[in-house]
């Protein structure tokens, strides 16, 4: 069966299956947005460097209790360029390392 017909396959079955006429609507509530870093020193640098890949969700999960904030987080900031191959200029790093300490 070639593509085209496939296509046409699904589109019918999508008909068939859809809600029957008179059906109500579903509503239901989308849970509120977490995936964003909170505001604090240097936010648009870590914005512009830390969201690319992954959801803010990843910053806001780590560890509250770490002894020295800025150790911590320069090890994620360089682990972020080394091992993940983010594409963060030398001369943001320790902006965003300030960002990160100063908010979470
Ligand atoms: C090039 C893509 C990329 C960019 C840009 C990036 N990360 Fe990540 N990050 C990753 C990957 C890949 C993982 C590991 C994902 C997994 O394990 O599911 C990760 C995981 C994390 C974690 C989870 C803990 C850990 O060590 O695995 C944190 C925290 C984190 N990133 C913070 C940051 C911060 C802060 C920045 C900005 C400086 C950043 N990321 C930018 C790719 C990136």
């Amino acid at each position: 069966m070639n593509r085209i017909a496939l296509l046409g396959l699904a589109a019918s079955a999508a008909l068939a299956f859809g809600l029957p006429a008179g059906a109500k609507p579903i509503t239901f509530e989308l849970p509120p947005e977490t995936a964003e870093l909170k505001p604090g020193p240097n936010l648009e640098t870590a914005q512009g460097n830390c969201v690319a890949c992954h959801s803010a969700d990843y910053i806001l999960t780590q560890p509250r209790s770490m002894a020295n904030k800025k150790e911590f987080w320069l090890g994620e900031v360089n682990k972020m360029i080394h091992s993940y191959g983010a594409p963060i200029q030398e001369s943001d790093v320790a902006k965003i390392v300030e960002y990160l300490a100063a908010t979470y």
